[in-house]
């Protein structure tokens, strides 16, 4: 444009174009069909009606969800101010309950038999006792006897307990699930009452109709304490009767008393049986002031049991050898004070009995 040599600038301004025709305004619309909408006023009517609908429902579904979630989170976490337990924590109490409704049916099957039905002992060991429970007694151990046997708890080779667990060797009867549940058993809480069940349909067991099903408690005393300084219980539980008879040194050495003669009577002698896991004379006299023997013949084939005189205030006055029947045993006792006491056997605190000494 500004190659126009010799025409002065304002000419070499564009040249003016000539106007062109106005462009027709339906060439750049749609068609006149679609300006029209053909709706009758009822359904166009219908039409805001059915989106406000869809407006609601998408309202609606979102808060469905919304409260969803927020039912879900209280009930997986358990709702506020322990009105309910989180849904994992429940699940392992009840699978913990049956646990324990399994072990106690397996315990009375297997082991009531040796240990007593409430774990009072027998044949063997008291297994109640809240001093044993509360650190001899724990899983890994009563884990390791069911794996061991009987030896494991004293070396004992001819122990009478036999392995119970099936990977033990020779392999027991139990497997692992039920060795489990044995456990669960002996470290149930005496806190909580379990329903005792059958043992093959796992129904609460009803003694008659109509009667309340059966229940039973645990063992362990939640809020047992041992006494301060108390030592704790001997990793062998023979060790409790040999080391307290160790203090009295009044008792006749274990080898050397298989029979009464072989010890010089001191004084008066007292006689004393056991039988059947109880004492043959309840009631014992004994003179005062005097050192006297006390003859203690178990009869109870295989069965510990031995004497531990106790006096008013309940202090331990003596401690008799354990002697496994049917073996006798004679204590010498040394002077006591006239007065009522009591004895009882260390292995069988439900067998007791009272001695009076002097007159
Ligand atoms: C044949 C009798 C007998 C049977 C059955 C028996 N036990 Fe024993 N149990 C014993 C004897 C005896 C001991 C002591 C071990 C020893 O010889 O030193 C013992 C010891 C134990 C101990 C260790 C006690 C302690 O104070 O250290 C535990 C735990 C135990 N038994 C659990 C069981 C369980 C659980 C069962 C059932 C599966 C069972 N026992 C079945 C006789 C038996």
């Amino acid at each position: 444009m500004t190659d126009q040599p010799g025409r002065p600038p304002e000419e070499r301004l564009p040249a003016p174009r000539p106007s062109s025709a106005p462009v027709p305004g339906a060439r750049f619309s749609a068609p006149p069909s679609a300006h029209r909408n053909d709706l009758t006023p009822e359904r166009a009517a219908k039409i805001v009606r059915q989106s406000a609908s869809a407006r609601w429902v998408g309202f609606l579904a979102v808060t469905v969800v919304a409260l969803f979630v927020i039912g879900y989170y209280f009930y997986e976490l358990g709702l506020p101010g322990g009105m309910s337990k989180p849904r994992l924590q429940a699940a392992t109490e009840e699978q913990q309950v049956t646990a324990v409704e399994r072990g106690y049916n397996i315990y009375q099957a297997n082991c009531a038999q040796c240990h007593g039905v409430q774990g009072e002992g027998g044949k063997g060991p008291t297994l109640n006792r809240q001093d044993k429970l509360f650190a001899h007694l724990n899983p890994d151990y009563i884990r390791n006897m069911l794996q061991v046997g009987g030896r494991y708890a004293c070396g004992t080779a001819t122990s009478i307990m036999p392995v119970w667990s099936n990977t033990g060797n020779p392999p027991g009867p139990l497997n692992y699930k039920q060795v489990n549940d044995l456990i669960a058993f002996l470290r149930a809480s005496k806190a909580e009452t379990f329903t005792v069940r059958d043992a093959s349909k796992f129904e609460p067991v009803i003694p008659t109709p109509g009667a309340t099903a059966q229940t039973f408690t645990g063992w362990v005393d939640p809020a047992y304490q041992p006494a301060a300084g108390a030592t704790p219980y001997p990793a062998c539980w023979q060790a409790e009767f040999t080391s307290a008879t160790a203090a009295p040194a009044a008792s006749g050495s274990p080898g050397a008393s298989s029979a009464p003669a072989s010890q010089a009577p001191v004084g008066a002698a007292v006689n004393e049986t056991a039988l059947n896991i109880a004492f043959g004379t309840a009631a014992l006299t004994a003179p005062a002031g005097a050192d006297f023997t006390l003859n203690f013949d178990n009869q109870d084939a295989g069965i510990p049991h031995n004497i531990v005189i106790k006096d008013a205030g309940g202090a331990t006055v003596f401690t008799g050898d354990l002697v496994t029947g049917p073996k006798q045993i004679a204590y010498s006792v040394k002077a006591l004070a006239a007065g009522d006491y009591t004895f009882v056997c260390a292995v069988h605190p439900n067998m007791t009995g009272t001695l009076k000494v002097g007159n």
